[in-house]
């Protein structure tokens, strides 16, 4: 069986790729495709230079794949033409199976980062590729838990619940949809254990000793304070989108579907927030 990994040489790609090798699946087995490619060149898998702009070499990558992992690229605005280029390239190779990762509750949330995944939803249901659909949530790697030490913890979440969970625990869920029988025509919603940001300070205050306070701040000044830090404006204001839509609820899903792919319970927040000052 020969499993394809896009995005193979982003943080999630490498952790999906260690999967699979620690699942058993030998490494010759594995194609990982970015463009960046030197970063997985230890994992000792075939690695290939694709981008998702050049829908000739994805066909060509994807020729004879039995299933391939589709990791959403990181060019928000950009997506909809790569990721149209990612589905056309698998119907031409006639790819057995896509797992895609997609964003919460795409098809009803009014995060506007939902707004690509739900177009590649559409686009791959479309297709009639058989496909699985994996709703990944908050990254917990997307709280800085040295910078949250040192300067506090911003956002515009307000007392909503974030079901975060750790790129690993993502990762290790992709690998299992990749190498278990029985997931195309399914979209799971996955999350971990779920926090207020306020719930999250309070927990890096215990664990380092350090008194870390949450401050909530309308959408329009976190999105002036993510600018002030060096995001780009149209960055920055998706992110606080995310956060006001996280603050009705919009991250907060159960984590069942996560668990169950897993086969495991989640990482709990604890766990990964020692891990995350063990590293400093
Ligand atoms: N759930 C969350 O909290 C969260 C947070 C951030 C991002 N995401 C999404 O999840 C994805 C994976 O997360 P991650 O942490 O692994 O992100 P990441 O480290 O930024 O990796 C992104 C990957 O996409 C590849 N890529 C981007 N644009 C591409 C293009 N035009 N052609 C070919 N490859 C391209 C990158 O390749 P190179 O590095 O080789 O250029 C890299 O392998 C992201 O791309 C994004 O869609 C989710």
């Amino acid at each position: 069986m020969t499993i394809v990994v896009t995005g193979a040489t982003g943080h999630l790609g490498r952790l999906v790729i260690e999967s699979l090798l620690a699942k058993g699946v030998p490494a010759s087995e594995i194609v990982g495709l970015g463009r960046q490619v030197d970063k997985i060149a230890d994992l000792g898998i075939d690695v290939r230079h694709v981008t998702y702009d050049d829908v000739d070499a994805l066909t060509e990558a994807f020729t004879g794949a039995d299933r391939v992992l589709f990791i959403s690229g990181s060019e928000v605005g950009r997506r909809i033409p790569q990721h149209t280029n990612v589905v056309t390239a698998a119907k031409k190779a006639d790819v057995g199976l896509v797992v895609y990762t997609s964003a919460p509750r795409a098809d009803t949330t009014d995060m506007k980062l939902a707004t690509e995944h739900l177009a590649t939803e559409r686009m791959l249901a479309d297709s009639g590729l058989p496909h699985v659909v994996l709703r990944n949530g908050w990254y917990l790697e997307n709280y800085n838990v040295p910078q949250a030490i040192e300067h506090g913890l911003f956002g515009a979440a307000g007392d909503g619940r974030i079901a975060a969970a750790t790129r690993a625990d993502f990762a290790e869920a992709a690998a299992s949809a990749l190498v278990g029988d029985g997931h195309a025509g399914r979209v799971y919603e996955l999350g971990g254990e779920s926090f207020t940001l306020a719930e999250l300070a309070a927990e890096i205050s215990r664990q380092s000793g350090r008194p870390v306070v949450y401050t909530d701040l309308p959408e329009d000044k976190y999105a002036d304070l993510l600018v002030g830090v060096g995001l780009p404006r149209a960055g920055a204001e998706i992110l606080a989108d995310s956060d006001r839509a996280a603050s009705r609820g919009a991250l907060d899903v159960p984590r069942t579907d996560l668990e169950g792919l897993l086969g495991r319970p989640v990482t709990p927040l604890s766990t990964a927030i020692r891990a995350a000052l063990s590293r400093d």
